[in-house]
């Protein structure tokens, strides 16, 4: 198969994790006879000091065009002052709407070599776990009305929560096709018992529900959810929600697996194009050193292959090889515990090379 993929490296340790995704997609070319096309796109924070836009009219073209988006990370400190819609962040959000990316898939999984990388006590992960947070992209208070204005006591700020049925109900069935490809449950979590936009996110998920009488369902208020997934994770199978919640719920759940550094996540729409990016930021202060941990970018690429192009077997590969790997006790400094040793970026790009 031929595939041209669009590769924003970004800022921070952008760069460096997606030349180790690369890496690993070289070996697939090789291994399985595909050749990927890879076209380098400006965006955020790199794209501001070039062009003074986070994300140039030619760099979404370019994802438009692609077969599929691989994203580093984007955002810093250089740019944290800039007004917000000059700001880094503004490209990922520009091409999550601009692609129809309204679904964002997020597996949480505890490889067995991480147990003890895990905060939480041996007794609550004994039985593992499998999450896949389905967290909507593309609406809510993260592209709602926003604005300053003065009010009586001086200047007030306001940002908007607001889903459509339309909206709710498409991130509703992907979640629950989705779960019946796996554990077949579906917890939705919502904060319906303040806010009106949850009570409609309730009403639809309910609907759905009823199409889906194999699925075990649920409701879930979300700061119940937010101590659930620390107090008992193994539970959860597939968790839906909304924007804002699937943003901050995605970060606490990434660190029952040790490492935010281990989360990979696809972004997808109706085709099968899609963005894939690890869930962690662009860690300036790490950024240059070759330390960063490439295992949420490799494992991105796999769900890409896997998702995006079919490539099942290929996608397998990958993820096998990361289990060696970490079987093997080789670890980045964010995974490795106490005063073990551990390796550079690199050094855990070419261990997983060597293990496909
Ligand atoms: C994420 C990130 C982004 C988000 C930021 C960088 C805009 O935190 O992908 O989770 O909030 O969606
Ligand atoms: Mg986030």
């Amino acid at each position: 198969m031929h595939k041209t993929i669009a590769l924003i490296k970004g800022d921070g340790i952008g760069p460096e994790i997606v030349d180790s995704a690369v890496e690993v997609l070289h070996v697939i070319e090789k291994k399985y006879g595909h050749s990927f096309d890879f076209v380098e796109v400006a965006a955020g924070g790199n794209a501001i000091d070039l062009t003074g836009e986070p994300l140039p009219k030619e760099s979404m073209d370019a994802c438009l065009n692609s077969d599929s988006v691989l994203l580093g990370a984007v955002g810093g400190p250089k740019w944290d002052t800039l007004p917000g819609h000059l700001r880094p962040e503004r490209a990922l959000l520009g091409i999550r709407k601009g692609m129809g990316l309204y679904a964002n898939l997020r597996p949480v999984k505890l490889f067995p070599a991480l147990k003890g990388a895990s905060p939480l006590r041996a007794d609550l992960i004994d039985k593992g776990f499998d999450i896949l947070i389905v967290r909507e992209l593309t609406g809510g208070i993260y592209f709602g009305e926003r604005g300053r204005s003065q009010g009586p006591d001086g200047e007030e700020a306001f940002d908007t929560e607001k889903y459509s049925v339309k909206e709710i109900r498409r991130i509703g069935k992907i979640a629950f096709d989705t779960a019946m490809l796996r554990g077949k449950k579906v917890c939705s979590v919502d904060k319906a018992n303040v806010l009106e936009s949850s009570r409609l996110w309730r009403e639809v998920m309910h609907e759905l529900a009823k199409e889906y009488p194999d699925v075990e369902y649920k409701d879930v208020l979300v700061d119940n959810a937010a101590m659930q997934l620390i107090s008992n994770p193994s539970q959860f199978d597939v968790i839906v929600t909304s924007n804002m919640f699937g943003d901050i719920l995605s970060d606490e759940a990434s660190q029952l697996t040790g490492s935010i550094g281990m989360l990979a996540s696809a972004s997808l729409g109706e085709g099968t194009r899609g963005m894939y990016e690890p869930i962690h930021g662009s860690a300036p202060d790490i950024a240059g050193t070759n330390a960063a941990n490439p295992i949420a970018t490799i494992l991105s690429v796999a769900m890409m292959l896997r998702l995006s192009f079919g490539m099942e077997e290929e996608a397998d590969c990958i993820e096998a090889a990361v289990s060696k790997v970490l079987e093997k006790g080789t670890r980045t400094r964010d995974i490795a515990k106490g005063s073990d040793s551990f390796v550079s970026c690199t050094e855990m790009t070419e261990s997983i090379v060597a293990e496909m």
